[in-house]
């Protein structure tokens, strides 16, 4: 069912109809008719053919979803309603298919929507080619080059909210598949007047008002901007604001879009500088100042604007002061410089603003280019968008260069549609021999010729006047018009002589009127000249290349001093005639798809459709000629031999091969295909198909055909693809049974083979364990005759060792008693003897023995070599204990001096100085037992490494004994500030932490004591000789960490020094001088609450606490 409801032909559900050509009657009235109802039910777009006509709905149509693009994606022209996605869908397949370049003009009048139509066109595109991470990339660079330039480009106009201030021209390139690769945006003629002065009722630029609005404040500081339009000469004030359009969130969109297409930061920032510059240049102001020579010069009235210029584009401020004051003429070899009077240097300032700005942005054309660039050399197909400023009219004579230049720009593209679509279509029937009735349309040409005829134009009149030596005036100019042209038929003056306007008092004198192919239009000459000679005072051009900006340097190349060419630029006439060429004949290689828009009222409303207006637009496009050529031609032709190649698969006798001249074939192809005679027509060389629905009947025919082919191919193939698999299955299927065979015959021997063994090895089993059997039966018998023998030599053995064993003792005791009597004998004989010297003998003899082994066991039992070693072996006897003890002692003090003899003469000094430590602090000072494991260091400041302390080393050139940072206490409120102590061999110093500048400085004969606690705290009081310079500050109280070290080193150092000792007072309160009064230092036990660290507090005039925890 669904299938049932979509659409096949544009005819279905139609409005009016979406074809011109098939309007009937065919009259102007049916047409507007025709259109206007349309329009009122929301159908925008109609047919004439293959052209778009697009009215301007002035209201967002759900027409451009993304389900219409999938709508319209890879259908038929003819198929659905009217859309622009049909020509755009048309031309992209013809593209991608054909490999036919293309190109969509679109046209129409200002604000007529041929800028919306040209971004629907790139957005369909855009979503129906490739998709991919790069191609995407593309894509939205492509997209996003709009908003920015539109930003730049564009301009709220009385006709158009967002009317294009420049022409645009923009390939899309594509590679065969039909992926975008890139693209190249051309750009023509910007409307740069409007940068200094807008017409009542339109605004400046977009981009002002967008930084402007959108600028953070922080961006406008930077600029030098204020969020206020009134402050800037060059916004007009009269409509700064447009209805609908939010210029704050545009900026955003723009400076995204900038990101997106590629700027760097440091690019955007340079754009906006020169923006900002631009805008800051029109609140210059000058005033009259009279020289000696009683010419006027100009003066800048207030340099503020100027300087922050200057700063914001780093140009010098004089250079450019001078530039706005001066003009240097350079003939030859010779410089000669005027002074500028007031008009002249607005005329200058002006001058600048707007080169700037048009530089700018060709700058930015070209700086997109660059990122949308395609990035291969492969060969391109072209798809060119043209979306060029429309057609416009003011009133009031106001119409200036720049109109002239668009409208000119409009005739030509009227003049491509006509040699496209009306004379080249007729051209080619008479060329082909097509019977054919010619039908009349206007041509443009002649209004084209006068304007760029070179010998007799009105640009090259122009271009000779801005040339010509002598007074050139706008005036001049017109005189020359009125002598050339006055007889053309499209030009209308009163100055002329024999002037057919002579009395027509509509046309001013200043003025001339031509009549354009889309109507009158009365230009006003004054500008004329110097719009088209452009010109900047080389002194300014000069000034912008000396500027410190590489954006500004490089817009004006031709500052560059060394780069001077004396011969003029080309005019802007001239060089928009030669870039208007080059599109004509870009486009004219492409195959042409045309939009043209209508614009249904003057008061940019919806649902309002002027008849007059459309009805005047209708034509002057030609619009009705263009429905008659269509109707009374072909729709479609196409050379032989392509339409040949394309269907000779519809037909048994062309396919595969045709032997014979292509006209043939097709005329063979097409009886057979028995289409009607009255379809087609055959040309020379050309077959010409009268109604689409002919074509897409081949087109269908074809489709079915290759369809057909398609599964005869397929069906061939996988008859093929059966057969090789079947085979290759049988082939296997032999394969697998022999291997499988082969198997189960191996498993049957397999089993056999194991049986056959078992029983086997039962049998050899049986007889071998009967085997065993006897020979463990013979072997039992052999062992018990053994053990019986055995039995027997045992007992027989054993009688004679009890035997013998008797008669042994028996011997035994004979001896025994023997000895016994012998001894008896010798002892009564010797008894007196040995009373007397034996017993002494031995006492010796045990006792030396004694001491020998003594010794010997010390030797091994020494202890270590180390002083403080307590380990000194047992005493073995008591009658050793005092010798013992004096060994202990001897060996200990031999191990001192041992010890001692190591030390080098500085470890000597530092062991005097603890030595010295103990004897002051030991058993006196609670600190001193944590101080004894420390090294004294003395210098904990590097000074003379430090660069810090430089200055603090220079002031002091004796050798520094301590260096180190101590608490000052404050004597008013006893709170601690850093310090650094010096100690040298003369004095005593304190220096400021920070700087190192010295704070005092005490010599050491005036310290006369050192006053400090008995506890775990490191306060200290140095005393100062009464009377002494130093002490008239009071007494120091300080307090270090390294407290012992440093008591103990100012001891010795005053010993050595002053040859007198040091009274060092530990004491738990004591006095100390401050200035006049004594306070004393009283230290108390106090709370854990700081942790460890003591509190100095000032309890009143005399007395300071120290709580240590
Ligand atoms: N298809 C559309 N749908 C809705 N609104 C449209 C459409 N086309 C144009 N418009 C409206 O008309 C306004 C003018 O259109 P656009 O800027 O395209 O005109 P233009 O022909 O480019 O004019 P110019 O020659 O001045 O640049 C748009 O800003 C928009 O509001
Ligand atoms: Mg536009």
């Amino acid at each position: 069912m669904a299938k049932m409801e979509v659409k096949t032909s544009l005819l279905d559900d139609m409005i009016g109809v979406g074809d011109m050509v098939l309007l009937e009657p065919l009259n102007e009235d049916s047409f507007i008719n025709n259109l206007k109802k349309r329009f009122d039910h929301n159908e925008v777009y109609t047919y004439i053919g293959s052209v778009v006509i697009s009215i301007n709905p002035y209201r967002s149509l759900p027409i451009y979803t993304p389900e219409k693009v999938e709508e319209y994606r890879n259908r038929n022209f003819y198929e659905l309603s009217p859309h622009i996605f049909a020509l755009s869908d048309e031309a992209y397949r013809s593209l991608r298919d054909q490999d036919k370049d293309q190109c969509i003009l679109i046209t129409g009048e200002s604000g007529a929507g041929k800028t919306e139509a040209s971004k629907l066109v790139m957005s369909y595109v855009a979503a129906v080619c490739g998709k991919g991470a790069e191609v995407n990339q593309v894509k939205e660079q492509l997209l996003q080059s709009n908003p920015v330039l539109e930003a730049f480009g564009n301009a709220k106009t009385v006709r158009n909210d967002n009317s294009s201030r420049f022409g645009k021209y923009m390939d899309i390139e594509f590679d065969f598949k039909g992926d975008p690769l890139g693209g190249v945006i051309s750009n023509y003629l910007l409307e740069k007047s409007r940068v200094v002065k807008q017409p009542r009722g339109e605004r400046n630029f977009h981009i002002f008002y967008q930084i402007l609005s959108g600028a953070s404040e922080e961006f406008l500081c930077k600029l030098k901007l204020e969020r206020d339009f009134s402050r800037y000469n060059y916004l007009g004030l009269d409509s700064a604001r447009v209805n609908g359009v939010d210029d704050a969130s545009n900026f955003r969109t723009v400076r995204n879009a900038m990101q997106i297409v590629g700027f760097m930061d440091h690019e955007t920032q340079s754009v906006f500088e020169v923006v900002a510059a631009v805008l800051k240049l029109g609140n210059i102001e000058f005033k009259p100042e009279s020289r000696a020579n009683g010419l006027d010069e100009s003066k800048i009235k207030d340099k503020n604007e100027l300087k922050e210029i200057c700063e914001l584009t780093g140009i010098d401020q004089s250079v450019l002061e001078r530039a706005f004051s001066f003009r240097t003429v350079e003939a030859k070899q010779e410089k000669v410089s005027t002074t500028l009077n007031v008009a002249q240097a607005y005329y200058a300032r002006d001058a600048l603003a707007k080169n700037l700005y048009s530089r700018l942005f060709s700058w930015l054309v070209t700086r997109i280019n660059e990122s949308i660039k395609a990035q291969t050399k492969v060969r391109k197909k072209v798809m060119g968008v043209l979306d060029i400023y429309g057609f416009e009219i003011f009133e009031n004579a106001d119409n200036s260069f720049e109109q002239f230049i668009i409208n000119y720009c409009n005739e030509k593209l009227q003049q491509i549609f006509i040699e496209l679509t009306l004379k080249e279509e007729q051209e080619e029937y008479i060329r082909e021999g097509i019977e054919w009735t010619h039908i009349e349309y206007f041509n443009n040409a002649i209004i084209c010729d006068l304007i760029e005829n070179n010998q007799t134009g009105i640009l090259a009149m122009l271009d000779e006047e801005c040339l010509r030596p002598g007074t050139v005036t706008d005036e001049t100019f017109l005189e020359k018009l009125n002598q050339v042209c006055a007889t053309h038929q499209h030009f209308e003056s009163r100055m002329s002589k024999c002037s057919r306007f002579l009395n027509d008092t509509s046309l001013p004198h200043s003025c001339f009127r031509i009549q354009h192919y889309a109507g009158k239009v009365m230009y006003q000459v004054e500008g004329f000249v110097d719009k088209n000679n452009d010109l900047l005072y080389r002194d300014l051009s000069q000034a912008m290349w000396k500027a410190n900006h590489s954006l500004i340097k490089a817009l004006f190349p031709e500052g560059n001093p060394a780069k001077i060419n004396l011969k003029r630029p080309p005019t802007a006439g001239s060089q928009f005639k030669a870039s208007v060429a080059t599109l004509m004949k870009n486009l004219q290689t492409k195959n042409p798809n045309y939009i043209r828009c209508i614009k249904p009222n003057d008061k940019k409303a919806a649902h309002i459709f002027n008849e007059a207006l459309v009805c005047h637009q209708i034509r002057y496009l030609g619009l009705l000629e263009n429905v008659r050529v269509r109707r009374a031609g072909y729709a479609f032709r196409q050379p032989y031999e392509p339409c040949l190649e394309r269907y000779k698969m519809l037909c048994k006798q062309t396919w595969p091969h045709w032997r014979g001249p292509a006209r043939a074939g097709v005329e063979v192809l097409f009886n057979e295909l028995g289409i009607p005679e009255e379809e087609f027509s055959f040309g020379r060389s050309k077959i010409f198909i009268r109604n689409p629905r002919t074509l897409f009947k081949l087109e269908d025919l074809r489709k079915q055909r290759l369809e057909d082919l398609a599964t005869l191919i397929e069906k061939i193939y996988r008859g093929w693809k059966c057969r090789t698999r079947f085979l290759l299955m049988k082939k296997c299927q032999v394969v697998i049974a022999s291997w499988y065979r082969r198997y189960s015959q191996q498993k049957k021997y397999q089993k056999i083979k194991s049986s056959a063994i078992t029983v086997q090895s039962y049998i050899r089993g049986w007889k071998a364990r009967k085997l065993l059997r006897e020979l463990k039966h013979l072997k039992r018998c052999n062992e018990a005759a053994t053990v019986i023998a055995a039995y027997w030599h045992g007992t027989q053995a054993r009688r004679e060792l009890k035997r013998l064993k008797e008669e042994a003792r028996r011997k035994h005791a004979v001896a025994v008693i023997w000895a016994f009597w012998l001894g008896l004998k010798v002892r009564r004989e010797y008894r007196k003897f040995f009373r007397a010297n034996a017993g002494r003998k031995i006492y010796e003899f045990t006792l030396q023995r004694l001491m020998q082994k003594y010794f010997l066991e010390m030797k091994n039992k020494m202890p270590s070599l180390s002083p403080i070693d307590k380990n000194w072996p047992a005493r073995p006897y008591l009658f050793l204990d005092s010798t013992h003890k004096e060994l202990k002692r001897i060996f200990h003090l031999w191990r001192c001096k041992k010890y001692r003899d190591q030390f080098t003469d500085q470890q000597k000094l530092i062991y005097e100085e603890k030595l010295e430590a103990s004897e002051l602090f030991k058993d006196k000072k609670a600190l001193y037992p944590a101080s004894v494991g420390q090294p004294f260091q003395g210098a904990y400041l590097e000074i003379s490494e430090n660069p810090k302390y430089k200055k603090l080393k220079d002031a002091v050139d004796e050798k520094i004994i301590i260096a180190e940072v101590v608490n000052k206490i404050n004597r008013a409120n006893g709170k601690a500030a850093s310090r650094i102590f010096l100690l040298t061999k003369n004095n005593v110093l304190l220096a400021d932490q920070k700087s190192g500048t010295i704070k005092s400085e005490v010599p050491l004969g005036d310290v006369t004591k050192v006053s400090m606690s008995s506890q775990n705290d490191g306060f200290f009081a140095v005393h100062l000789k009464e009377g002494s310079e130093a002490a008239s500050k009071g007494d120091f109280l300080l307090s270090s960490d390294h407290l012992i070290e440093m008591a103990t080193k100012l001891y010795r150092t005053t010993l050595s020094q002053t040859k007198q000792k040091l009274n060092i007072e530990i004491s738990d309160e004591f006095l100390v001088q401050f200035k006049q009064d004594k306070v004393c230092v009283k230290f108390i036990q106090g709370s854990q609450k700081n942790g460890n660290i003591p509190t100095c507090k000032r309890k009143n005039n005399r007395l300071l606490e120290v709580a240590v925890p």
